[in-house]
């Protein structure tokens, strides 16, 4: 059971603005909705900034009535639009911004976004003293101080759609297909799709492979009479184009793989019950830490209870891979 905080309120802020920054993630709309409400419900007026921190160093806001987050709960994307921002990495341009909000009263930030997106808010929080508090919006669920990060879910059953059915063409063919997940420095959503997928090999930033290990083991399985067809999921990692690179050496050892590239559908689409739960409990948790007088946080779910972490942890602490969910996936399919 999600447990939502028992804070006092000790501010007397009139004023709070929410953005969304950086990737955009499934579930970004409910928690937009349900900051604007719950402080709403508080008599606290709230203003929307429009593509995320591009949007806040020009003052681009919009007012935000309980009519304008009516019927967003079950959209994907965000009505905030979101952008990424190379202006907001200069101090400069953090001081012009938080000068912004000043002039327009906000006594509070709510950012939604991925690691990126809250070490900005962490240095605007700390440079200008305005209180901001940080939400986690990205599908990489790759943040510290949560153990879901909102989008997350929806993506990997977006993934996990697409794959059942990439499997029906890999059994009907008699293929191996390499299908590439989103996730550049993370494998988060590779190593919970793989084990859901009941892939036959799992490969992640975090782990190191062999290519002569993975031929080795295909050639083995198929000699063991399982493995006509088969999935690999494989994490995009830091260097673009790594699953052709690899489709291209198991053809060099005979194989004949498909590649599919889930690329951006990851992104979109209706969130999840899961995701709208959470963005929905942690968006409301957000305006209860902030009217409490806590800023530089951001507000996760652990064990199903609410907690707030300082940002300057989540800059600086990795969310670990568990490997165990690499190894279950080649343990289960055989
Ligand atoms: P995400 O938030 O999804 O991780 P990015 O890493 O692209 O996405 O970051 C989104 C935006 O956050 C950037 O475009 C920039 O505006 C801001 N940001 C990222 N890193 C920093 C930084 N070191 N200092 C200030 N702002 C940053
Ligand atoms: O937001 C995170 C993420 O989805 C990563 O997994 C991916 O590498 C990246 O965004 C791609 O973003 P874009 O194509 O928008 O730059």
């Amino acid at each position: 059971m999600y447990r939502l905080p028992d804070l006092k309120k000790n501010t007397r802020i009139n004023a709070i603005a929410v953005m969304t920054s950086g990737g955009d993630s499934p579930g970004m709309n409910p928690a937009i909705r349900s900051v604007t409400r719950a402080a709403l419900n508080q008599g606290i007026r709230v203003f929307g900034i429009n593509r995320g921190y591009s949007g806040l160093i020009i003052g681009d806001f919009t007012e935000l009535k309980s009519g304008d987050v009516s019927n967003i709960v079950q959209r994907g994307g965000t009505i905030l639009k979101s952008d990424r921002c190379e202006a907001f990495k200069d101090p400069a341009v953090r001081h012009q911004a938080g000068e912004i909000l000043k002039e327009h009263h906000i006594g509070g930030l709510i950012v939604i976004g991925g690691d990126g997106s809250l070490t900005g808010a962490h240095l605007l929080t700390h440079e200008t003293g305005i209180p901001v508090i940080g939400l986690p919006g990205t599908i990489d669920n790759d943040i510290y101080g949560t153990e879901d990060t909102i989008g997350f879910d929806t993506a990997l059953n977006t993934a996990l759609e697409a794959i059942d059915k990439i499997r029906d063409t890999a059994i009907s063919h008699e293929r191996i297909f390499l299908v590439e997940v989103m996730g550049r420095n993370s494998g988060h959503i590779a190593s919970q799709v793989g084990v859901a997928c009941g892939a036959e090999m799992i490969i992640v930033p975090e782990i190191d492979f062999k290519l002569e290990a993975l031929c080795f083991s295909l050639a083995s399985q198929r000699a063991e009479g399982h493995g006509s067809s088969g999935i690999i999921v494989v994490a995009e990692g830091p260097r673009p184009g790594l699953t052709y690179r690899l489709a291209n050496q198991l053809e060099a050892q005979g194989e004949k793989p498909g590649v599919c590239i889930l690329g951006h559908i990851q992104r979109g689409g209706r969130p999840t019950g899961h995701d709208r739960v959470l963005a929905s409990c942690l968006g409301a948790a957000s305006v209860t830490y902030l009217l409490a007088g806590f800023t530089d946080v951001m507000i996760g779910m652990i064990d199903s209870k609410i907690t707030a972490t300082p940002l300057l942890d989540i800059m600086e602490k990795r969310k670990p891979l568990n490997p165990q969910l690499v190894e279950l996936a080649q343990l289960l399919h055989k």
